[in-house]
């Protein structure tokens, strides 16, 4: 295992360490300002506002909370973690109806922030004008998410930057080499939510995932702006699992890993209108990682655009004994842009030369109106599964031109499948060819 900056960490549901972290940004806050040779009365002042925002906190909840009102500073020196989540916890007790808190504009650094619910007031906003910048330190993220909301019924996530600076985090990601890795911390992480809305959200250089939802219901998301470098490990734009009905739209994800990827206990996903690239392209998987596994069924994707990712529309399932199904899915109207394995299927994924089948059972697929170029000479790679052959494969109106440099012959590959083909096949015998995999 490579060293890491922070040795053996591990994520835990303890948030004690963060609190007395936070203490220690405070006192050495306070004794920074008396050792700079600050007038006794500065200090005072300080230590008034400290107090005001003390009695502020026994104060009646608000519908509009300000989070300077309770602390907060758009300064280098402030730990803003602590203030954010007073002033929620202000704006959540609000009993009189929808309330919110608002983050003015200004770069506001925080650790990680949690808005837990449940709420008494319904919805509850957070309106962010400004950017949130992380700190790079990975013990003061012990769950594992930067910014998360949990537990909340009715909650509206508006506009801000969310910087997470993962680039200088990104060096000591080693899951390339290390199956047991601890994934980096999740820029904005929504748990346990019904009817949630996204919106108008900056997401740049996340250390792990840029988006997480999980266990959660009715879910929107739109114009959600993702970015991170072509390169930056793990950076997954949007995480989607255990969560019933989410949509997506008007989107732009440009980052190293998948754009989307739709994992287990997912149900009534539609994305529309999204542009993808960089990235991994838009995946259903992986699947078949953990035995406590749930189906997917249902996802729509439709009138995508990928540009330059490393894959297409994608389903992958590791060789494994999880079984489970992914059914009901279709992409429509996806337009590819120099993409490399535009429509591919792999249930060897992860472990290519393993002996073993995958046990998910991939059926009722349907690749329509997909245009465009392809980077590679498999346009399209359908690896199924030899023990559950994928079932009710349907490939229309497929227009790919190669734009690769290879000379080999332009194709496709069907393995333990026979997709029905309808309408214009360009490359024109996707299951004959049998070239490559590139
Ligand atoms: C889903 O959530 C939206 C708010 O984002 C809300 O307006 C709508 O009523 C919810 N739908 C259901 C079925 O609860
Ligand atoms: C599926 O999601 C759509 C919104 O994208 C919603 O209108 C519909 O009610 C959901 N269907 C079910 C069965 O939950
Ligand atoms: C398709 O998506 C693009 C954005 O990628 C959008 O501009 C266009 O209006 C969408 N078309 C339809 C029919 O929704
Ligand atoms: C297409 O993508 C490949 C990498 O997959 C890249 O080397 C090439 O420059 C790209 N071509 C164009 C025209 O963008
Ligand atoms: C397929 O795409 C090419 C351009 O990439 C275009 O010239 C051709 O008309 C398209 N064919 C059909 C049937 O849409």
């Amino acid at each position: 295992m490579a060293a890491t900056p922070w040795g053996s960490f591990k994520p835990s549901r303890s948030r004690s360490i963060v609190f007395s972290a936070l203490a220690l940004l405070m006192l050495s806050h306070v004794s920074e300002v008396a050792a700079r040779g600050a007038q006794y009365s500065f200090l005072n002042n300080y230590l008034n506002k400290h107090v005001l925002t003390g009695r502020k906190l026994m104060a009646e909840a608000a519908p509009v909370v300000d989070v300077t009102d309770y602390g907060a500073k758009a300064d280098p020196l402030t730990d803003n973690a602590q203030a954010f989540m007073k002033a929620w916890k202000a704006a959540c007790n609000y009993a009189g109806g929808p309330s919110k808190m608002v983050i003015p504009s200004g770069t506001y650094i925080t650790s990680q922030t949690v808005f837990q619910g449940p709420c008494k007031a319904k919805p509850v906003k957070i309106e962010v004008h400004g950017t949130l910048q992380a700190v790079s330190d990975p013990s003061l993220y012990p769950d594992g998410d930067w910014i998360s909301v949990e537990d909340v019924e009715d909650v509206i996530f508006k506009g801000g930057i969310l910087d997470g600076q993962g680039q200088k985090m990104w060096p000591y990601n080693d899951c390339k080499k290390n199956p047991k890795c601890v994934h980096l911390t999740v820029s904005l992480h929504f748990s346990k939510v019904k009817n949630g809305l996204v919106d108008g959200v900056t997401s740049v250089n996340s250390m792990g995932f840029h988006t997480s939802f999980t266990f959660s219901s009715n879910i929107t998301v739109v114009k959600l702006n993702i970015l991170a470098p072509h390169n930056s490990p793990n950076t997954d734009g949007i995480h989607i699992s255990t969560t019933a009905t989410i949509s997506i739209s008007d989107s732009v994800i440009k980052t190293g890993d998948d754009c989307l990827g739709i994992i287990q206990g997912t149900s009534n996903v539609s994305i529309t209108n999204v542009r993808c690239g960089p990235g991994h392209g838009i995946s259903i998987g992986s699947l078949g990682k953990y035995s406590d596994e749930k189906d997917v069924v249902g996802v729509h994707v439709k009138n995508c655009t990928l540009t330059g990712t490393t894959n297409g529309v994608r389903i992958k399932s590791f060789p494994s004994d999880i079984s489970i199904k992914a059914s009901d899915i279709i992409f429509e109207d996806i337009s590819m842009d120099n993409v490399s394995n535009p429509i591919i299927i792999d249930q060897k994924y992860g472990l290519r030369r393993s002996s073993k089948d995958s046990s998910v059972k991939i059926s009722d697929v349907h690749f329509k109106n997909i245009r465009g170029t392809s980077a590679s000479a498999t346009a399209v790679s359908l690896t199924c599964s030899k023990k559950f052959p994928c079932k009710g494969i349907q490939i229309e109106d497929v227009n790919l031109s190669y734009v690769g440099t290879r000379d080999v012959p332009y194709g496709g590959s069907c393995i333990n499948v026979q997709p029905t083909f309808a309408g214009k096949q360009n490359p024109p015998n996707a299951c004959a060819a049998g070239s490559p995999q590139d």
